[in-house]
């Protein structure tokens, strides 16, 4: 699905710009994906991992998600530049179109800049506006603190743990935590 445009103020008074990814991103998209995974051992691919991502791949992305009824991509732009992405996804089957699965990664240097919250906020929006949808779901990795307090803050809370979930070139395994978050709507008045 493609969103409108969300306009907002970061935290040190720059402009950020909230859309659904259209193609003159798509270099600014692999340079992202490719520095982002170079910043955090909590983004669950290395550098090197990204030669799969080509132009041509990313504009198959953008083009399916775009016209997908079960999810979107969000990205930020702060004064031209991609700085991160978000997505939401969501079930189909009958069983289980009431769960969706949200995740999240900016640039580094765009961090704690309130960037996180406006997009958890607009995918918490798309979550409320579908009458399906229960329950928001993530897993974030051991450690990761800075996100975990986004997602708390955001309403999410602990459900579970995957025992070493992750392993890092240097051997080190860290665990997963998986985190829910309940979709309430306002009673509708007949
Ligand atoms: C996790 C991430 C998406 C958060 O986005 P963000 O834009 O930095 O988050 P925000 O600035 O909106 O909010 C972060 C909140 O956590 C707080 N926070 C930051 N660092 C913290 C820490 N070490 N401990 C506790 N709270 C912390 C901030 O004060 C802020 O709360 P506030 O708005 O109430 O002051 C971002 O840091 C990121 O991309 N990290 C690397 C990739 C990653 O870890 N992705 C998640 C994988 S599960």
């Amino acid at each position: 699905m493609v969103i409108q445009d969300i306009s907002f103020t970061l935290k040190d008074g720059r402009k950020g710009l909230i859309r659904s990814p259209r193609d003159e991103d798509i270099p600014g998209m692999l340079d992202y994906l490719y520095v982002s995974a170079g910043e955090t051992e909590f983004i669950l691919r290395y550098p090197e991992e990204c030669v799969k991502y080509t132009p041509e791949g990313e504009k198959a992305l953008f083009d399916r998600v775009n016209a997908s009824e079960n999810e979107a991509m969000l990205v930020c732009l702060v004064d031209g530049k991609v700085v991160g992405n978000c997505q939401i996804v969501w079930k189909t089957g009958l069983k289980t179109r009431h769960r969706a699965a949200v995740a999240i990664a900016l640039l580094k240097e765009y961090w704690n800049l309130g960037i996180g919250t406006r997009m958890f906020q607009e995918m918490i929006r798309i979550a409320e506006e579908n009458e399906h949808i229960l329950q928001m779901e993530l897993d974030f990795v051991e450690g990761n603190t800075r996100a975990r307090a986004l997602y708390e803050k955001m309403g999410f809370r602990i459900t579970g743990i995957r025992p070493n979930a992750i392993r890092l070139k240097n051997g080190t395994l860290l665990n997963e935590y998986s985190m829910i978050r309940e979709v309430r709507r306002a009673e509708k008045i007949s």
